[in-house]
C-alpha cells in the first residue's frame, strides 16, 4: 500500500501479565459501575425518557448492567432537527479540523481502552481478545478516516487556457447511523466518524443489546469537545425509532449495518420519496453472510482445522464474516471431519469475563432460541456430528456449544440461511470446481476462504469465488482496517468497503466548478 502514514493500532498481548492485570482491574472497575442510568444526548443536552432499555449480561442473564433511555419517534424528530441545525457550521469546518476531532476521539479510546473492552465483555459476551480487537478496530477507523479525509480535501484541478476547473467534495447533510450489537464499538464508531469527518452531522442509533457500550462511545466523542448537535445519541427500539429516522424528509443518508431483512426494509423505505424531501436518500447497508471455506484435497489439514474452528466458533459464530459452511473435497472429507470434531471439543466454553474462554454466550434469549431451532432443523436435514454440551451453564446465561453437521446438502436451510451462532454445516464436494459452485450457491457474498496448496486452485478461487473478502490459507474473520477493506455484495450489502479507500466517498457529493477566465 502507498505509505499514507496510517498504522494499525497494536492488539493487546494478553500473554503478558501486565496486560492481564490491567484487563482484570478494568473488569472490576466496570463491575462497580453496574446499575447506572444513561440518557439520550440531543444537541448536547442529556434527556431521560420514561421508557428505558435494561442492559443485561449474556454470560450471567440475571445481571443487569444498567438502564438506557429509550427514544420515542418524537425524540428522533428532535435529534434529526438538532443534527440539521448543527450542519451549516460543521460542514464549513475545515476538513483538517474535523480530522483532528477523530484523532482526539482515538486518543480518548486509547486512554480508556481496557475500560471500553471490559464493557464489551460484559454487555456483549465477547471474550477478552475479541473485545480488545473491537476497541482497536474503532481506533483504526478514526485514524484511517482522518487520513483519508485529508487526502480527499485536496481539490483536483484540470485547467486549460481560458478555463479553470476545480473538482471537490461536499458533505450530504444529516446521516442516520443504525448499528448492530456484534461489533458494538467498532462498527458504530466507524459509521459515525466517517459521517463526521466528511462534514455530515449524525443521529447515532445503536443496537438495543449494546446500548451502554454506545453510551460510552457518546461519552468519548463528547470528551473530544465536538460541538453540540453534531452527534446526537438516540438509543431505542429499532422498530420504534427506525422508521422515523429512515422515513424522515430531513435525513439525507442512512448508514446501516445489520441483518438482511432490516437492511432491505430500510432500503425500500428510504427509496419512497417524500414530497418534502430535498435530496434522494443515499443508503449504505452492510448485511449478513453465509460464508464458506473450501478445504482442498492437498490442504494442510492442521492449518485448515484451526482456520475453520477460529472462523466458525470464535465469539460463538456471531460475526457477519464467520464461517458457517465448510466444503470439503471427498478424498479427505472423513479425515478432516474427525480432526475438526476432536479439535472443536477442546474449545473452552464459558462466561466471557473468564480469560481462557473462546466460546462465550450468544447475545440474548431470542438469539438462543433461534439458534436452537436451527439445530433442530439441522437434525432433520443432516447428520449431527458434534454437539458441545452446555447444560451446566444453561441457568447462568445464553450458551450454545459449537455444533457440527455433516452430510449437508447445499440446498438445506442450514446451508442457506444465516444462523448467526456456532453452527457449522459440512458439505462434501466431488472436486474443486464443484466446491466453488457450492460456495457461490447462496444469496450472500461476504467472506469466503480456501485452504489449498495448489497454485492453480488458489488462482481459480481468486477469479471465481463470489465474495467481497476472499481469504487464502487463513481464517476468514478479523479484517483489519486498510489492509483488508471489508464488505460484501449480492444480499450481503450495498456500499463500498469499510476501512478502505472508497468508503468516505459515499458520504460526499462531488462538485465541479468551471470558471471562464
Ligand atoms: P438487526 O438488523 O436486527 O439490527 C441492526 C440495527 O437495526 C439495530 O440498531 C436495530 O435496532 C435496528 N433496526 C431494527 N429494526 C429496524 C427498523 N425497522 N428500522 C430501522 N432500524 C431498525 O441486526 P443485529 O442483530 O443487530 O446484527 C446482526 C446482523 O448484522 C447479522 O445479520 C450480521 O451478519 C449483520 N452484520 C453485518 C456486518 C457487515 O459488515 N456486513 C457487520 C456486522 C453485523
Ligand atoms: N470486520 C469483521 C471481520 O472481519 C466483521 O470479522
Amino acid at each position: 500500500a502507498e505509505d499514507d502514514g496510517f498504522q494499525n493500532e497494536p492488539l493487546t498481548d494478553f500473554s503478558l501479565e501486565e496486560s492481564r492485570t490491567k484487563m482484570q482491574a478494568a473488569l472490576e472497575e466496570v463491575e462497580d459501575q453496574f446499575g447506572k442510568e444513561y440518557p439520550l444526548l440531543i444537541n448536547g443536552r442529556a434527556i431521560d425518557t420514561k421508557a428505558t432499555i435494561t442492559s443485561r449480561n449474556p454470560s450471567h442473564k440475571s445481571d443487569s448492567l444498567g438502564t438506557v433511555s429509550s427514544a420515542s419517534a418524537d425524540d428522533a424528530i428532535d435529534a434529526i432537527d438538532a443534527a440539521r441545525r448543527a450542519f451549516p457550521a460543521w460542514s464549513r469546518t475545515e476538513p483538517q479540523y474535523r480530522a483532528e476531532y477523530l484523532e482526539l476521539i482515538a486518543a480518548n479510546m486509547r486512554r480508556r481502552r481496557f475500560e471500553l473492552a471490559a464493557w464489551i465483555v460484559f454487555e456483549c459476551g465477547k471474550p477478552w481478545e475479541e473485545a480488545d480487537g473491537d476497541v482497536v478496530e474503532a481506533i483504526d477507523f478514526c485514524m484511517y478516516y482522518a487520513n483519508q479525509m485529508r487526502r480527499l480535501a485536496h481539490p483536483l484541478h484540470c485547467d486549460v487556457p481560458g478555463e479553470e476547473n476545480v473538482y471537490f467534495y461536499r458533505p450530504r447533510g444529516t446521516v442516520a447511523v443504525i448499528a448492530p450489537w456484534n461489533f458494538p464499538l467498532a462498527i458504530l464508531t466507524g459509521m459515525t466518524v466517517a459521517s463526521l469527518v466528511t462534514g455530515n452531522t449524525v443521529v447515532m442509533k445503536p443496537a438495543e443489546q449494546s446500548s451502554i457500550v454506545a453510551a460510552k462511545l457518546m461519552d468519548v466523542i463528547h470528551e473530544s469537545g465536538i460541538p453540540d448537535g453534531v452527534v446526537n445519541f438516540l438509543p431505542g427500539i429499532g422498530e420504534e425509532v427506525g422508521p422515523e429516522l429512515v422515513g424522515s424528509p430531513d435525513v439525507e443518508m442512512i448508514t446501516f449495518t445489520g441483518s438482511r431483512d432490516v437492511g432491505l426494509a430500510i432500503n425500500e423505505t428510504a427509496s419512497d420519496t417524500d414530497t418534502r424531501q430535498k435530496m434522494v436518500k443515499r443508503v449504505i447497508a452492510e448485511m449478513g453472510g453465509k460464508n464458506a471455506i473450501i478445504v482442498d484435497d492437498d490442504a494442510d489439514l492442521d492449518e485448515a482445522v484451526l482456520g475453520v474452528i477460529h472462523s466458525a466458533f470464535n465469539y460463538a459464530g456471531q460475526k457477519c464474516s464467520a464461517c458457517s459452511r465448510v466444503i470439503v473435497l471427498e478424498s479427505i472429507h472423513d479425515t478432516f471431519v474427525s480432526r475438526l470434531v476432536e479439535a472443536t471439543k477442546a474449545l473452552k466454553i464459558g462466561p466471557a469475563e473468564d480469560p481462557g474462554t473462546v466460546v462465550g454466550p450468544v447475545i440474548d434469549e431470542e438469539a438462543h432460541q433461534r439458534i436452537l431451532e436451527y439445530i433442530e432443523i439441522g437434525k432433520e436435514e443432516a447428520t449431527l456430528a458434534l454437539a458441545c454440551d452446555t447444560s451446566d451453564l444453561e441457568d447462568e446465561g445464553y450458551y450454545v456449544g459449537p455444533h457440527i453437521f455433516t452430510d449437508v446438502d447445499s440446498t438445506c436451510q442450514i446451508a442457506q440461511e444465516e444462523i448467526f451462532g456456532p453452527v457449522l454445516a459440512v458439505i462434501k464436494a466431488d472436486d474443486f470446481d464443484e466446491a466453488i459452485t457450492i460456495a457461490n450457491d447462496t444469496p450472500y457474498a461476504l467472506t469466503a476462504g480456501v485452504f489449498s496448496r495448489s497454485p492453480a486452485h488458489l488462482n481459480k478461487a481468486r477469479m471465481e469465488i463470489v465474495a467481497g473478502n476472499i481469504y487464502l490459507n487463513r481464517n476468514i474473520t478479523g479484517a483489519m482496517v486498510e489492509r483488508h477493506p471489508f464488505g460484501g455484495f449480492k444480499m450481503s450489502g450495498i456500499g463500498s468497503k469499510t476501512g478502505g479507500p472508497d468508503y468516505l466517498l459515499q458520504f460526499l457529493v462531488p462538485v465541479n466548478v468551471t470558471e471562464n477566465t
